[in-house]
């Protein structure tokens, strides 16, 4: 048997490896097993993900918990290379652009123990944000390097990777939708809510750049008010974003918002419900533009760049500032927006792809 260690830390690390770990399950040669860093900790934002897609309880807990980005990272690597140095895998995969996705990279690589990066080669080409420095970082390491789209590969090549590592095996994210499908279908949370198929916004911001200084999160609570006197909307608020709002003093103000339903951080069931009930997304996470892409749902993300432009160039997702957010949701209820197309190999086959590329690897 092969010992392959996912990686997972953070919220949207979860859904990523569940459709990997499950088709690595189904072969007679895999045993993978899953490490959980720690760095996402409360219930709706780590455990309830396990319960939604199935997942057992983590073989490898590393608690590291919140800190800065050396303190999140640092305390990555020493609990992983303690664990690495007992018990060596023959596969690390990691996934996504979170610090412990370059932490594990990090620790592994030094031990000489292949590693493997899902969602390889995005780049939004801005060093401000940390994912785009973990993007780099780990991508320049690892020995095996799965893309979603075109782009991913061209910027892998122009940064120097050798061709042979990069394959394109489409976009795993998907495979966690199809999963879930049928569940999130069955579910009912909008009308709890008092919303109507089709007849609300839905929000999430959580990146440092909208919601660490007060000026710029005040602009978009304004923002939002407006908004909410148009279209009824649904705001899931991310920990570190209502610890801001709360700081800020801007809380009680989004709260008297006849309009806007602000709720706690949803598991992946009811939040996938409420977007695929919902008139358009306004969000600045990288999951929601894809699954918009996927869905046809207007999106639009408050953002200067993006490193996942073909949800832009193919599909129904467009950036945007604050300055002019309330002018596409005008254009969106008034006048329509572009459905986009899915992009290729955006099929839910992505975890068998996956489990072939890892299969071909490890008999090399
Ligand atoms: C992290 C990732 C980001 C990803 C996001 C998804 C990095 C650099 N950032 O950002 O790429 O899009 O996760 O959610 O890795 N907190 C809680 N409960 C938790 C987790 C965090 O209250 O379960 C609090 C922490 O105390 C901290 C804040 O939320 O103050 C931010 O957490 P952190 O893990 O540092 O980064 P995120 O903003 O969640």
């Amino acid at each position: 048997m092969k010992t392959i260690h996912l990686i997972a830390a953070a919220r949207p690390n979860f859904m990523k490896i569940a459709p990997l770990y499950h088709a690595l399950n189904r072969t007679d040669w895999a045993d993978p097993v899953i490490v959980h860093t720690g760095q996402h900790y409360d219930i709706n934002m780590s455990d309830a993900f396990f319960t939604d897609f199935r997942l057992p309880d983590p073989h490898i807990h590393l608690g590291v918990g919140s800190g800065t980005h050396a303190q999140q990272t640092g305390r990555v690597m020493i609990a992983y290379e303690e664990v690495l140095m007992k018990t060596p895998p023959d596969l690390v995969v990691v996934v996504g652009d979170v610090n412990s996705t370059v932490a594990a990279t990090l620790a592994a690589v030094k031990l000489g123990i292949p590693t493997a990066h899902l969602e390889a080669g995005l780049r939004s080409f801005d060093r401000t944000m940390p994912e785009e420095i973990n993007r780099l970082a780990t991508d320049a390491l690892a020995d095996l390097l799965w893309t979603p789209s075109p782009d991913g590969d061209e910027n892998l090549k122009r940064e120097g990777v050798p061709p042979e590592k990069i394959e394109r095996v489409g976009n795993i994210m998907i495979d966690s939708l199809e999963m879930l499908r049928g569940r999130i279908e069955a579910e009912r949370i909008y009308r709890q809510h008092g919303l109507g198929a089709g007849g609300y916004g839905l929000i999430t911001l959580h990146r440092p750049s909208n919601v660490d200084d007060p000026e710029v999160l005040g602009r978009i609570c304004g923002i939002i008010s407006n908004i909410t006197e148009k279209l009824p909307c649904v705001f899931p608020v991310h920990p570190r974003t209502r610890k801001n709002l709360e700081t800020f003093g801007l809380m009680a103000g989004l709260e008297a918002l006849a309009g806007l339903r602000l709720l706690s951080p949803l598991s992946y069931i009811p939040f996938m419900n409420l977007v695929f009930h919902s008139r358009l997304l306004i969000t600045d996470s990288g999951g929601v533009q894809e699954e918009s892409t996927y869905l046809g749902i207007p999106c639009l993300t408050l953002r200067p760049n993006t490193e996942r432009p073909v949800t832009v160039t193919e599909g129904s997702n467009r950036l945007c500032t604050p300055a002019d957010l309330e002018a596409h949701v005008n254009t969106i209820l008034d006048q329509g927006w572009p459905k986009g197309r899915i992009p290729s190999l955006w099929d839910g086959k992505t975890a068998d792809r996956v489990v072939a590329s890892i299969r071909r690897y490890l008999d090399r």
